[in-house]
């Protein structure tokens, strides 16, 4: 089979998840395309795709505007394919934050008319380390609120890997049908 990877990343750890997502599927014996929605160039032909993996990260309640208008752009094609959404956030990553995480990916399939056939929630990470000022900010009012958040800590990982390779697999493996 072949696949599309489309996704797009603000501080990389979506693209740490798309990549790990290319090798979990390669190694599945499968053709793998990978496109980063922020790049400039052209979109890829979906002429030879069966089945396309979307991920991207919330920053700020919103996925990346180049994701979003890339998902517009080709709203058909993606709506006649089998497809899996990985939605990259940090209130994934607790169990009060999952409604607010779902409603991140509702309201983006809201706005493109996107119909996945499979949604992940997936637990992203902090970088402190390398945060300005205002996203600091951000993160400990806006995304933990009364969470405990330890800003001395530089780095973060919440993503489950073994959780993501298993959504992978099954979607590469079982007959999904599309979300149209
Ligand atoms: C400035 C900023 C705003 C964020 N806003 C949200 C948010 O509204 N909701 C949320 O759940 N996570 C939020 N996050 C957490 C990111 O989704 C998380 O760090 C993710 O791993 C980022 O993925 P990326 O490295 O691919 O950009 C925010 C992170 C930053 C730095």
């Amino acid at each position: 089979m072949r696949f599309l990877v489309a996704y797009q990343s603000i501080e990389g750890q979506t693209a740490k998840i798309a990549k790990f997502v290319e090798e979990e599927l390669t190694s599945l014996g499968n053709d793998v395309i990978m496109f980063n929605t922020a790049d400039a160039g052209p979109a890829p032909s979906f002429d030879e795709i069966d089945q396309i993996v979307l991920a991207a990260p919330v920053h700020e309640r919103r996925h990346p505007q180049g994701f979003e208008v890339f998902l517009r752009a080709n709203q058909d094609k993606l709506n006649a394919r089998p497809t899996l959404f990985l939605s990259v956030s940090l209130n994934a990553a607790f169990h009060e934050g999952i409604p607010e995480a779902n409603d991140y990916a509702t309201e983006m399939k809201m706005r493109t008319g996107l119909n996945t056939t499979r949604d992940l929630l997936v637990a992203g990470a902090i970088n402190t380390g390398e945060y300005d000022y205002y996203a600091r900010q951000v993160l400990r009012w806006v995304v933990m609120r009364g969470r405990d958040f330890d800003t001395n800590v530089q780095q973060h990982e919440f993503t489950d890997w073994d959780v993501l390779r298993l959504a992978v697999t099954k979607f590469a493996t079982e007959d999904v049908g599309t979300g149209s």
